[in-house]
């Protein structure tokens, strides 16, 4: 594991070219919401915003092995997040749109003037066409016992997920720190990181906040590399990986030749 407590951009500059086999990351959404630390609120202008995007997704891209996915969370409550799929990913050299995922959850309050927004989007873009897709690693168990069409038994390893992730992390969930606003739930970064790379392989997060893709990595025996700005965020996220999985599981040797 090679985690820094760095600006993602520096962190980036430092990172070799074609050396990572999975970028998982989930920025800054340009909305506000920080826990009034203001990590989201820095910029005074979307154009601002934008253009920060770009530089560190041309240095992703950059540093993404040929065939490697990269995936970016993000959120549509305002039109941010489209505007950065459109003029900044969709203009990377060699990346391609493969999926638009939806993270959906029910907890929190909820408006009583309107359908309650229930979820966060995942963009996901592969360096050339062809990527891995480890199918049988992310099954999950089917509803019906046998197909309702042709009677006949199911997969019995279950079947594929769709693009629609339902997933309740937070106050229902024994890992979650409590301290961060934006925590993903570990289970679905492990079904990204199974889906696309295999034990040993190279996960990079610029924006790894509490931990949980580095935790996500621990779990399924993948090399971690990332960094995160808040240094309180830091030292907090180097605790909880610890509590969860003991900073020991990871081997860094591989990681070195990575950095410059
Ligand atoms: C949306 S949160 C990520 C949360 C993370 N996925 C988790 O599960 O905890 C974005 C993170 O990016 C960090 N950040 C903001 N600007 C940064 C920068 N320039 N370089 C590195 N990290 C930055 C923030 O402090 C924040 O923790």
């Amino acid at each position: 594991m090679i985690l820094e407590n760095k600006d993602c951009l520096e962190f980036l500059s430092e990172l070799d070219s074609e050396s990572v086999d999975l970028v998982l990351t989930d920025p800054p959404y340009y909305i506000g919401f920080d826990g009034g630390k203001g990590w989201d609120s820095q910029w005074d202008t979307e154009k601002d915003y934008l253009d920060w995007c770009m530089e560190w997704s041309e240095e992703c891209a950059r540093v993404l092995k040929p065939n490697g996915c990269m995936y970016v969370w993000g959120t549509t409550k305002t039109d941010t997040f489209l505007k950065y799929k459109l003029d900044v990913l969709n203009s990377l050299e060699d990346m391609v749109y493969q999926s638009w995922i939806i993270w959906s959850y029910d907890w929190g309050g909820r408006t009583k003037k309107n359908f309650a927004r229930k979820h966060e989007d995942l963009l996901m873009y592969s360096k050339g066409k062809e990527f891995m897709f480890n199918r049988d690693d992310v099954r999950i168990p089917y509803i019906m016992k046998k197909s309702v069409r042709k009677g006949v038994d199911l997969n019995p390893l279950g079947k594929i997920p769709t693009d629609v992730w339902p997933k309740n992390n937070h106050t229902t969930s024994k890992e979650y720190a409590g301290w961060h606003p934006t925590q993903k739930p570990i289970e679905l970064l492990e079904r990204i990181i199974k889906a696309h790379t295999n034990p040993g392989d190279v996960v990079l997060d610029i924006f790894n906040g509490s931990g949980s893709t580095t935790i996500a990595c621990a779990n399924t025996d993948r090399e971690f590399l990332g960094c995160e700005l808040d240094k309180e965020y830091y030292d907090k996220s180097l605790q909880r990986i610890d509590e969860l999985v003991g900073i020991k599981k990871f081997t860094s040797n591989k990681l070195i030749d990575i950095l410059k």
